[in-house]
């Protein structure tokens, strides 16, 4: 990884921020550990339709955090290893599967160095996404480090909160009604944004250090063009309206215990799903 030095620093903060928040998740209702929620519970049906077949596949998931989502792939079959750079959230996950009885591989690393992580290992299939792209500071270079893990044939799956969801936000109306504006940035180009926040949007306790993480927007085209650049062949582009979780109070239930905005609002994408395929 031969980021410039600010931008190491930006990433070297992330990772504080992330191993802070990990023993908040664990605990959290959120990602729901102690009640045992299904790891499937992370996933719409039209993503098992896009990944199709996943039994006796190599797939590997990028930025996997507490491997919640992690553990579906394992249950459905396929060789699956989580890569996060988070030493505790890579620490929990491993937990978290040996209780499961799964076997995953799981290895710290910036997504950067992936390819070195890895060692000789290649994939059929590398998932990421759901709170992902916004922590990485360049898209081309992570692009090119998509290709080099994908076997030719091989695909990326990233399914990731759509850059219109992030740049609206709650503002007060009249009558106190909370409505969504355009609050944020949707293109990429203002480079690093900081945050310092004592609260992670899990419930629970607040951070007492490593308050302060960076993001980065990325649009669909800036997304798309990178992954062009590095060999890949987008093949199905959705924006979906659908949230596992109510990110606003307004939201309302959707099928499969899925989230969306009522009807009497504008019908916009919050999520979007795209998959990509190594020639
Ligand atoms: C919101 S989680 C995404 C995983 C999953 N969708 C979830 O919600 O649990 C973001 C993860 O990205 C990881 N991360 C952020 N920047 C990274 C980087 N440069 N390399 C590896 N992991 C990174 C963090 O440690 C964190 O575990």
């Amino acid at each position: 990884m031969d980021f410039d030095s600010a931008t190491n620093e930006k990433m070297a903060a992330n990772e504080a921020n992330w191993n802070e928040r990990t023993p908040i998740h664990l605990a959290s209702r959120f990602y729901g550990l102690a009640e045992g929620r299904a790891p499937e519970f992370w996933f719409a049906p039209f993503e098992w339709a896009d990944l199709g077949e996943l039994g006796g596949r190599d797939l590997v998931h990028l930025q996997c955090h507490l491997g919640t989502e992690t553990l579906a792939f394992a249950r459905k079959g396929a060789r699956t290893t989580g890569l996060d750079f988070s030493a505790e959230a890579v620490d929990a996950a491993k937990g978290i599967a040996d209780a499961a009885g799964l076997d995953v591989g799981y290895v710290r690393s910036n997504v950067y160095d992936a390819v070195a992580a890895l060692g000789a290992n290649r994939f059929d299939v590398v998932y990421t996404g759901k709170g992902a792209v916004c922590y990485l500071p360049d898209l081309p270079r992570w692009a090119s480090v998509v290709a080099d893990l994908l076997r030719p044939g091989g695909f990326l799956y990233l399914v990731e909160f759509h850059p219109l969801f992030t740049a609206l936000g709650p503002t007060p109306g009249p009558e106190n009604a909370q409505d969504l504006l355009l609050r944020h940035d949707y293109l990429e180009g203002r480079g690093a944004i900081e945050r310092d926040a004592t609260r992670t949007y899990t419930d629970g306790p607040e951070l007492r250090e490593a308050t302060t993480a960076y993001e980065w927007v990325h649009g669909l085209g800036e997304l798309v063009t990178a992954l062009s650049g590095a060999g890949l062949s987008v093949t199905s582009l959705r924006e979906t309206e659908l949230l596992p979780w109510p990110r606003w109070e307004r939201m309302v239930p959707a099928e499969d215990g899925w989230w969306r905005l009522p009807d009497s609002e504008p019908r916009v994408p919050l999520l979007y799903a795209l998959k990509a395929v190594k020639g």
